[in-house]
């Protein structure tokens, strides 16, 4: 097995964002029990992350409305990870009451991405997540901590890598344990990818880094390689490639994790989960949806099946 690069981690801890991320921006509600079933299924796959619902405004985000419910009702599993996302004190608190058993904050590197996805700007969003950080830490919760608009934002185009690193490095300091750096839109190309997580990297470990791809323009596996390269050893994924954001118009969904496995699979790279389990999960949703995956490798492996 070629591993050319030293820095190319030998397993990756792969977080799966298809129940919210993947889910938040579809039009048609969708039953709190398809969810449960989702998220169960997920579980079954040997997943050790799974990113389950988040807490904030219906009005804003309706699709998430039933997030108390989904966490009430999912079979957990030992040394699985089920977070929430909580833009203020008021989610942090629904969250608790859920039980989720660890929390997100999500900030952006573009002030007009912030205004429009949380209503306020940088600043002031850093100043809330640093209540939600203080309450969560009482409550013996871990913090992941996102930034939006990595690599580019629907509104205001590029963005700079200080920006970025300005706002990874808040995160960080205000005790999120780790950063996970949207591709909002999915601009990046790997060059850029790179450039960018070394100006994070002035201020963040590499492995405190996880890197989460949309693939609106085909370029997510190869970012991921490129971060891989980089020694980023945390991977945001969505089963399925569900996903989109309700803030950025065009945006499609983030990089689906059958592709992921696949591709660090062929790279002898562990991960820990069953594929034949994620493509059964990524077909049952999407059947529920009503339209095939968006994984190359869920299309390609059924029509070898059928064939
Ligand atoms: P606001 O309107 O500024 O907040 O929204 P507010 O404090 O003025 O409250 C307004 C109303 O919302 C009130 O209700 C509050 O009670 C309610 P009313 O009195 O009008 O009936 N409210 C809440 N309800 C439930 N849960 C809460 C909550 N907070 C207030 N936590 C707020 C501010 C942040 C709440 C709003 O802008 C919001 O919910 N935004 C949703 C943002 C979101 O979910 N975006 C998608 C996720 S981010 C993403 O996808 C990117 C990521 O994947 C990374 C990447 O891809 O790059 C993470
Ligand atoms: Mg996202």
């Amino acid at each position: 097995m070629i591993k050319s690069n030293p820095r190319l981690p030998s397993s990756v801890k792969l977080v799966e964002v298809g129940p919210r991320d993947g889910l938040q921006n579809e039009a048609k509600a969708i039953d709190a029990q398809v969810k449960v079933e989702l998220v169960n299924r997920l579980t079954d796959t040997g997943l050790s992350y799974i990113e389950t619902g988040s807490f904030v405004s219906s009005k804003w985000v309706p699709q998430m409305a039933s997030s108390a419910d989904v966490f009430a009702q999912i079979k957990r599993k030992d040394k699985v990870t089920y977070a929430a996302l909580t833009p203020n004190l008021k989610g942090l608190q629904a969250a608790i009451d859920a039980g989720a058993t660890e929390i997100a904050i999500f900030g952006a590197a573009s002030e007009s991405f912030s205004q429009k996805n949380i209503n306020c700007s940088i600043k002031e969003s850093l100043e809330r997540f640093s209540d939600v950080v203080e309450l969560a830490k009482q409550h013996n919760l871990n913090i992941r901590g996102y930034v939006s608009c990595v690599l580019g934002c629907p509104y205001e185009g590029e963005i700079a890598p200080e920006a970025v690193a300005d706002v990874a490095h808040e995160l960080f300091s205000m005790g999120c344990y780790e950063i996970s750096l949207g591709d909002t839109i999915g601009v990046g190309t790997p060059h850029k990818v790179q450039e960018m997580l070394v100006a994070v990297n002035k201020y963040v470990p590499m492995d405190k880094l996880a890197v989460h791809f949309h693939d609106t323009y085909g370029q997510a596996l190869a970012n991921i390689y490129a971060a891989l390269n980089m020694g980023v050893a945390v991977i945001d994924s969505s089963v399925a490639g569900l996903g989109g954001c309700p803030y950025a118009k065009g945006a499609s969904g983030n990089v689906a994790t059958e592709d992921v496995v696949y591709m660090l699979d062929g790279m002898g790279i562990e991960h820990g989960v069953n594929l034949d389990l994620l493509l059964a999960a990524g077909w049952f949703i999407s059947d529920e949806l009503g339209r095939a995956p968006v994984s190359k490798v869920s299309n390609a492996m059924r029509a070898k099946q059928s064939s």
